[in-house]
């Protein structure tokens, strides 16, 4: 298949590309290359005959038009978005224009080409998107894909928005979509302001490891390279106008994670002092989502996708690929403001 991906110089894209590459399809990586895109994260697949890239805006319709006239892909698969909660607490307004809006414009020419191309049956319109959108769980229950939608950040908000977009473009127009909603993801490339390579940064350097409140928030995390894998599933076997929420089968509570983490930190470099004795307890963050958890049924019946690995094993490789990889986040630490979090101001 020959696939054009949005957003693919980013941390769950460019997971993308590497496995689509790595699986035998023709890639065209469409990247705006913000401030969170690393074109670093695709070395390995830089030099591929089947890989290309175009720098675009996703709400630059002229472009994306010029670029589908083009590559002519099977299937567009759309993961550009502004991803991080706490920069959307802060400045919402990139999230509404590149989320919402860049989707709608994405939509339009997606729609445009499939027409033009004479409405291929096998055409998809891949959106990638989040289980923020549901809201938040209390101590039971999970969101299946029939839970409403109960959005509560700017970013999710977005997200929701977004979501609507693409089912109304399947109900209106016909346009073959799919929709995944993913739990939160982990892994190798991840972009050093989130909360995994925080911990595992300040925990490596004895810098104290900011966690909200009391760290009770739940979330189900999810290995980035088995979500590259749902995602590819997805695109080959889902059902056009279906939706399938990605989970990890791995809630943990933040604070228990952060102590994983200090522990692996502890047994792969030993420290003077047990690393768990960093953990301080920051203000939490406004609208902080107590829970998420996804029911993975569907996505394991119908198209037969499991996760691989468990927690403990992903956060392994994870705290192993940080430790012999840092180059990598030593450069995109020095661009400016990152290595904390931002929404303390709030
Ligand atoms: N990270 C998670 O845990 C998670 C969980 C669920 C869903 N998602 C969703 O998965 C997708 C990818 O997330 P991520 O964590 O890899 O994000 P990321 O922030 O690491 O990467 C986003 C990429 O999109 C590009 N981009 C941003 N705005 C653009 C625009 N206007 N035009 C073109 N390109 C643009 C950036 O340059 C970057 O390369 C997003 O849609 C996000 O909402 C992420």
């Amino acid at each position: 298949m020959k696939l054009l991906v949005t957003g693919g110089a980013g941390f769950i894209g460019s997971a993308v590309v590497r496995r689509a590459i790595a699986d035998g399809h023709e890639v065209v990586n469409l990247d705006a290359l913000t401030y969170a895109a690393c074109l670093a994260n695709l070395a390995s697949v830089a030099d591929d005959p089947r890989y290309s890239f175009v720098k675009a805006d996703i709400r630059d319709r002229a472009a994306l038009d010029a670029a589908l006239a083009r590559h002519r892909p099977d299937a567009i698969m759309h993961l550009a978005a502004e991803s991080h909660v706490d920069r959307s607490i802060d400045g919402p307004a990139s999230f509404i224009e590149t989320n919402v809006l860049g989707t709608f414009h994405l939509l339009e020419a997606a729609r445009a080409y499939w027409q033009a191309e004479g409405q291929p049956e096998g055409f998809r319109f891949h959106h990638v998107s989040t289980d923020e959108v549901f809201g938040s769980l209390g101590a039971e229950g999970q969101f299946t894909e029939a839970t409403p939608y109960d959005p509560r950040s700017p970013y999710s908000a977005s997200k929701a928005g977004s979501d609507h977009l693409v089912r109304a473009w399947h109900e209106t127009y016909g346009l073959p979509v799919v929709m995944t909603n993913c739990s939160n993801n982990y892994g190798p490339f991840h972009f050093p302001e989130k909360l995994v390579p925080v911990v595992i940064l300040n925990a490596l350097e004895g810098q104290p490891i900011p966690v909200y409140g009391r760290g009770e928030n739940v979330r189900d995390w999810l290995y980035v390279e088995d979500h590259a894998d749902a995602l590819l599933t997805v695109i080959r076997r889902g059902a056009p106008g279906r939706s399938y929420n990605i989970g990890g089968e791995n809630e943990a509570r933040n604070i228990d994670l952060v102590r994983m983490i200090c522990a692996l930190l502890d047994e792969a470099r030993p420290a003077p002092r047990p690393r768990e004795e960093l953990i301080t307890f920051v203000a939490d963050r406004p609208g902080h989502d107590l829970r998420y958890a996804i029911d993975p049924s569907r996505i394991a019946t119908e198209l037969g996708w499991r996760p691989s690995v468990t927690l403990e094993e992903g956060l392994r490789r994870t705290v192993a690929w940080f430790l012999d990889n840092e180059p990598w986040w030593q450069a995109l630490r020095d661009r400016a403001g990152l290595g904390q979090r931002l929404g303390l101001s709030a």
